[in-house]
């Protein structure tokens, strides 16, 4: 069918998706990978790559929930509901793989690629930003592309 080549089949980091607090960056990565691996699972490993998603949710959005409140950033409560969500999805889905819907966690993983872009870009990086004018004094620095050892303008 023409719909399926237009679904998500793979999902890759990128330099682009850095917001400049390395702590949530690398569990950024992480979390591309973890859909990733679900996305291209063969069905005997979905259900794994399904928990381990799982994990890595709970502990994403615990991590940045937790530097939400030591960092007292005012405007939770959006992205909290953000990230209940996710978890209740993921949830709701663990259950019809484990009865037999598998199809169901490729269709979480498609979601999941189309939604992390747009919650990084609008509540995850407003956070990052804010962690990093109250831990270093600034606005992050990202440097997206990486600049060889013998470019003449670093190194002058
Ligand atoms: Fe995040
Ligand atoms: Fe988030």
């Amino acid at each position: 069918m023409a719909m399926a080549a237009l679904e998500t089949k793979t999902f890759a980091w990128h330099d682009g998706m850095l917001l400049g607090y390395a702590p949530m960056d690398a569990v950024h990565e992480e979390f591309v990978l973890q859909i990733d691996v679900l996305l291209r699972a063969p069905a005997p490993a979905i259900l794994d790559a399904l928990d381990a998603l799982a994990v890595h949710a709970r502990e994403h959005f615990s991590d940045e929930e937790a530097w939400m409140a030591e960092t007292d950033f005012p405007a939770r409560a959006c992205h909290v509901a953000e990230h209940a969500a996710v978890l209740t999805s993921i949830e709701g889905v663990r259950r019809r793989v484990a009865a037999g819907e598998a199809e169901a966690a490729r269709r979480l993983a498609r979601a999941l690629a189309d939604w992390f872009p747009g919650h990084a870009d609008y509540l995850d990086a407003p956070l990052a930003q804010w962690i990093c004018k109250r831990r270093l004094g600034g606005t992050p620095v990202v440097v997206r592309r990486r600049i060889p050892a013998s470019d003449p303008v670093v190194n002058a």
